[in-house]
């Protein structure tokens, strides 16, 4: 038994696009999450991030997506089996989620003190004085300046980068033992982007909590984490710790780090991967990137090739020819 706090097991979602018909979504997520890990979840638009994410909240059936196979583990519970008073004592309790910024903010028609009180009580009553408390606690954790009038403000009243620290702090509300945070940044400008890592680095550092963070930008995650997961069309296809990404073992990852929108020179033209991801669920057999790699062979269009090699200690890859192509051993 691992002594992981998050454990992904080739963890399958289908969902169910009419009676008949089921689509793959997710068909193979492998690796751990630790006590007190910040891990980066990187991948392009549509390779199962926010779905892996809402396998850890409950929230798949609200997609029609259901765990078809595998497991996810948290805290010694498979949620795979979780019912629904399993998911109330887990879902904003132990694991505080963090949406897309641009698509869910504060509830607009509250008060950002109702908000908190919302996330504080879970269902229970207390009283108003330790409401009152927490909330100013909250805010000052996620470093809200002047707490007493941001408490009687609405959603609309507050900057984008403001929201998302209430998010923040709501999230945070019931001391979490996991925070999933599903691209938090997506819609803030560049320097709120990095003040919000920041700012989640540091709830990390003083309450100990495990991070999955999740962004197509590496460049914007990979800096603040201590792991980072890459995902392809899928499958989870290279895990590695983030100072090891130059040293990267998958062809995808590399394409990833390559197409960072730092490395674009004033006016200059941006790299994209070039080609098109795989259709869901129409995956070819083989290496699924292997239509857009460089160092494609004919033995990378066979077999499966979801399974994550071990290359170092930390450091796994799904790539059949990594040390072919980056280690220069020949075979
Ligand atoms: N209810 C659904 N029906 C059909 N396809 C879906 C449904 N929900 C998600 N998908 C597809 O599943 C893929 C993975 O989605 P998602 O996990 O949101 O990707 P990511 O977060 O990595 O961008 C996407 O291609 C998306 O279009
Ligand atoms: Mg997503």
């Amino acid at each position: 038994m691992s002594n992981s706090l998050v454990s992904f097991k080739q963890l399958r979602i289908d969902v169910k696009v009419t009676r008949s018909r089921r689509l793959r979504i997710v068909d193979s997520a492998t690796f751990d999450v630790e006590h007190g890990q910040l891990m980066g979840l990187i991948g392009e638009s549509g390779s199962g991030k926010t779905m892996l994410c809402r396998s850890l909240i409950g929230t798949l059936g609200r997609r029609s997506a259901y765990i078809e196979s595998g497991s996810v583990i948290f805290d010694g519970t498979n949620l795979v089996n979780a019912t629904k008073s399993d998911w109330r004592e887990i879902r904003g309790k132990k694991i505080g989620y963090i949406p897309q910024s641009a698509l869910a903010g504060p509830n607009p028609v509250i008060t950002i003190g109702d908000q908190l009180a919302e996330a504080i009580n879970q269902g229970q009553k207390l009283d108003r004085e330790t409401v009152h408390k927490r909330s100013i606690e909250l805010l000052e954790m996620v470093q809200i300046r002047r707490p007493e009038i941001v408490l009687k403000q609405y959603s609309y009243q507050l900057s984008g980068g403001m929201k998302q620290r209430v998010m923040i702090a709501c999230a945070i509300a019931q001391n979490p033992k996991l925070i999933v945070a599903d691209e938090p940044t997506t819609g803030l400008d560049v320097t709120v982007q990095a003040e919000i890592m920041v700012l989640l680095k540091e709830i990390r550092k003083n309450l100990n909590t495990s991070i999955i963070l999740v962004s197509h930008d590496l460049q914007l995650i990979n800096s603040i984490c201590d792991d980072v997961v890459v995902m392809h069309a899928g499958a989870t296809v290279e895990k590695l710790p983030s100072e090891e990404i130059i040293n990267a073992l998958h062809p995808y990852t590399h394409a990833l780090y390559n197409s960072r929108i730092d490395l674009v020179e004033p006016r200059g033209k941006l790299v994209t991967i070039k080609g098109q991801p795989p259709t869901v669920g129409a995956w070819p057999t083989g290496c699924r990137f292997a239509d857009r790699c460089d160092f494609v062979q004919d033995k990378c269009l066979f077999g499966t090739q979801m399974e994550l090699l071990k290359a170092d200690t930390n450091h796994e890859t799904a790539c059949i020819r990594y040390d072919e192509v980056f280690l220069g051993a020949k075979k």
